[in-house]
């Protein structure tokens, strides 16, 4: 008889990670069960759609010039008001706010600081496609009391805790603290977030891509060669058939690429010379990038790794390369040659 294993909970999980491995400070641990929490109500939203008049325009933009979509303010307003009571945090920043978003003084403020992409993949919301939320933690710098934009530029080296949720099929949390990468399904009937893996590994090959190939007449020279020589497939030089896949959300494209490797680019292109990509560096490469490093896979901007890039403001852009390693490595070293 097979003895049934019983199944591990996000706290559980957390905590063996704060008391037995005293990799995280309990602090941390609350605060990303509350993001947790967050997830599961906008998984809420998420899922009624139409029924709860959910979809379509907020009828307002970003700060990035961009149309807002209801469930982007809705996923927005549900992180904010999730973790602004709970003490653990000295600061917020998102997507959808321009600037810093400072724990009300009425609060107890924490030392850490979360920055967030509460809904990333907005083309797809309507369409009922995968969509989902993208987070970091960083640290408040010691002795800072009043949390401004300057402490939030850190490198993505300096994060605590990264992860996603996708609001899927199924809803799911993919989570790092530095141990590998976790993921977490929630269980819609009890409300629990489950353990359904472990130590996710991103495999070196990959015969998988993923790119918008309709961007590619304005595309740089490396970046021409890289997908040309995957299209040539078995015929060309890379003596292989690829196969593509593009979600429209990263965290879809993510996800995959931890289940079964492969890689994700979104290169910086001719269409607007001064602009480095299209994804914002810091709540979602850097996420994206700390997670697919645990799960020994590499990201890049082309030339440099993503985690090390200096951020100079908090949404600065970044093209993006990412995924299984090896591929990782020859669009870059291509770059690089350029
Ligand atoms: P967001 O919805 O948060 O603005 O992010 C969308 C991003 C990313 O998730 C996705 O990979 C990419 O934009 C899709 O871009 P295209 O519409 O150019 O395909
Ligand atoms: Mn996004
Ligand atoms: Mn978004």
């Amino acid at each position: 008889m097979t003895q049934s294993v019983r199944p591990v909970s996000l706290t559980q999980y957390l905590v063996e990670i704060q008391r037995d491995k005293g990799l995280i400070p309990g602090e941390l641990r609350l605060l990303l069960e509350v993001v947790a929490r967050a997830c599961k109500r906008i998984s809420l939203a998420v899922s009624k759609g139409d029924l709860a008049g959910m979809l379509g325009e907020a009828g307002t933009d970003n700060v990035q010039g961009e149309a807002q979509k209801k469930l982007d303010v809705i996923a927005n307003e549900t992180l904010l008001e999730a973790n602004e009571w709970g003490g653990h945090l000295a600061a917020m920043a998102s997507e959808e706010m321009e600037g810093v978003y400072s724990i009300p003084h009425r609060y107890p403020r924490g030392e850490f600081l979360l920055l967030f992409d509460p809904l990333d993949g907005s083309s797809n919301i309507d369409v009922n496609a995968s969509i989902g939320t993208i987070f970091s933690v960083l640290l408040l710098p010691e002795g800072v009391t009043e949390p401004a934009v300057e402490h939030f530029m850190q490198p993505g080296t300096r994060q605590l805790a990264a992860g996603y949720a996708v609001y899927g099929p199924s809803t799911l949390l993919v989570l790092t603290v530095g141990d590998g990468v976790a993921k977490f399904t929630l269980d819609k009937e009890t409300g629990s977030w489950t353990m359904t893996g472990n130590h996710l590994r991103v495999p070196d090959e990959t015969g998988e891509f993923s790119i918008n190939m309709s961007n590619a007449r304005h595309w740089h020279p490396p970046v021409c060669r890289y997908v040309d020589e995957l299209l040539a497939g078995r015929d060309g030089p890379r003596g292989k058939d690829f196969n593509m896949r593009w979600v429209a959300a990263m965290v879809g494209d993510v996800h995959r690429i931890l289940c079964r490797g492969g890689i994700f680019m979104y290169p910086r292109d001719t269409r607007e010379p001064d602009k480095p990509g299209k994804l914002r560096l810091m709540y979602e490469a850097n996420p994206m990038a700390f997670l697919v490093e645990q799960a020994g896979g590499a990201a890049t901007n082309g030339t440099q790794r993503i985690m090390e890039i200096q951020p100079t403001g908090l949404h600065d852009r970044v093209a993006v390369f990412l995924g299984s390693r090896n591929e990782v490595e020859r669009v870059t070293a291509y770059h690089r040659e350029n």
